[in-house]
């Protein structure tokens, strides 16, 4: 049994270098994890060493006890996680308090998890809980136009929500719920984790203020294609913006309402709002 030929492996290796040919990921930016299926944890297991230290996860994540993670390293590079897995990636365990982790594969040389875990977990235990079961993907990326909006948009839910929204058309259907925003905070803590996983309760993507964004989904193409979608939204907004600060027309909260009927998805009243 070879543990790269996995497809859970493969699926998020891939999406590591997917990430980074979008330019989301310079240096060591960003971060990926995937809550494992317990067939997956069986049928690896046996590769799995104990030896490495409990440390503290710096939170507490109760539902997520003995469960496993594939995550990226701290410090490591998207770009390199293909060319050497075991270095940038690794497979971490829950104790059952949920207070601890131990690497049980990869991360190899003495490397830890992302400084962002605390995150990720909060915001796993949270959509384990809201999806019954059904969110696996945690993804942090450093996506560009996103970035370069929270300079210039009010950081409220509403705001971004509907500017996101009126700028594709398959936007409320890709993420009805809307988007989060977190202000800008210190990264890579207990508080930072804790102010994200609010928003999860809420919506699958939170934009971290002049950071980056985080997204959750079933898997691997959902959330990297949430990302993607979001983005690309906020690509346009940057360009419009850039032409003019004045749309001349745009999709109206009638029209939203039209998109909703026909593709089925229930839109929050708080975001059909009349400008
Ligand atoms: P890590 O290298 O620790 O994952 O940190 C990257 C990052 O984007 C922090 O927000
Ligand atoms: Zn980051």
């Amino acid at each position: 049994m070879n543990i790269l030929e996995q497809e859970f492996i493969k699926g998020f290796m891939r999406m590591c270098s997917d990430g980074f040919m979008q330019g989301w990921h310079e240096r060591n930016g960003g971060n990926l994890s995937y809550r494992m299926k317990e067939q997956e944890v069986q049928s690896i297991q046996s590769a799995f060493s104990y030896q490495r230290a409990w440390t503290d996860i710096g939170t507490e994540v109760l539902n997520l006890a003995n469960e496993y993670f594939l995550v990226t390293g701290s410090g490591k590079y998207f770009r390199n996680v293909e060319l050497n897995p075991e270095a940038n990636i690794g497979i971490v365990e829950i104790d059952a308090t949920g207070t601890q982790y131990r690497v049980v594969w990869g991360l190899i040389n003495g490397a830890v998890p992302t400084s962002e875990l605390p995150t990720h977990l909060m915001n796993h235990a949270v959509k384990k809980m809201t999806t019954n079961n059904l969110h696996r993907v945690i993804y942090h990326c450093h996506t560009t136009n996103v970035i370069a909006l929270t300079f210039v948009l009010p950081l409220k839910d509403e705001i971004f929500t509907r500017e996101l929204w009126e700028m594709a058309t398959e936007c409320p259907v890709v993420f009805p719920s809307g988007v989060g925003v977190v202000p800008w905070m210190v990264p890579g803590g207990k508080d930072i984790a804790v102010a994200t996983s609010e928003k999860m309760h809420n919506y699958d993507v939170a934009i971290w203020a002049h950071h980056g964004i985080f997204c959750s989904g079933i898997d691997f193409d959902a959330t990297f294609g949430l990302a993607h979608t979001v983005e690309k939204s906020a690509e346009i907004l940057v360009k419009m913006l850039s032409m003019t600060p004045h749309k001349l027309q745009t999709i109206t909260p009638a029209q939203f309402c039209h998109l909703a009927k026909e593709f089925h998805v229930s839109l929050p009243e708080k975001f059909l709002y009349e400008k």
